[in-house]
């Protein structure tokens, strides 16, 4: 139970910081739910219940909301959110490979969440990005016109980012911008 857990105390006080400014405003719930997730990282049934109670809505309309938008997530995510625009436009420049891509590399069979926790794969309608398409999001960064086959470099480069921040040596470059690697030898 998460507000049972002392360890959550300060999120829950950031929860009611961001319950107080908007109010009890309906209009309000998608932006609370926001704040919610980004400081729970994601809003199980727990959380809608409590932003239910406090806001006076229907648990039912809250979880309507969160279930409808491909935003939120009802179970806690890996570090690396990818999601892959499967949109018309995208769908058609291939998305669907690449998606599989991203499943098959990180070995994801009915999760969609790696067991270290450090990737999670979605998909989303469109993002509004089509003349880049295909597009796949990660995290904050923007991929456009992927292909299938450079998937498992960029999961790599992540992978490489979040090595070298545990060792405390973050590198030249960020995932985000992302670059070609120099061809390896045959
Ligand atoms: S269809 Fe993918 S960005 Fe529009």
């Amino acid at each position: 139970m998460l507000l049972n857990d002392p360890t959550n105390k300060e999120k829950f006080r950031k929860l009611d910081e961001v319950l107080e400014r908007y109010g009890r405003d309906p209009e309000q719930l998608i932006r609370v739910l926001q704040g919610a997730q980004d400081i729970f990282g994601y809003l199980p049934e727990e959380l809608q219940a409590y932003i239910s109670d406090k806001m006076d809505i229907p648990v039912s309309a809250v979880n309507g909301v969160v279930t409808f938008y491909a935003l939120f997530s009802t179970k806690p995510r890996g570090k690396y959110t990818v999601n892959v625009c499967l949109g018309t436009a995208c769908y058609v420049q291939g998305a669907q490979q690449i998606h599989d891509s991203f499943k098959n590399h990180l070995a994801l069979k009915d999760n969609d969440t790696t067991e270290d926790m450090l990737f999670t794969v979605r998909s989303s309608r469109c993002i509004g990005a089509c003349g880049l398409a295909p597009v796949v999001t990660i995290n904050e960064d923007v991929h456009g016109k992927l292909t299938a086959k450079e998937v498992s470099k960029l999961i790599n480069r992540y992978k490489k980012e979040t090595a070298g921040e545990n060792h405390e040596d973050k590198g030249p470059t960020r995932p985000g911008t992302y670059q070609e690697e120099a061809p390896t030898e045959p």
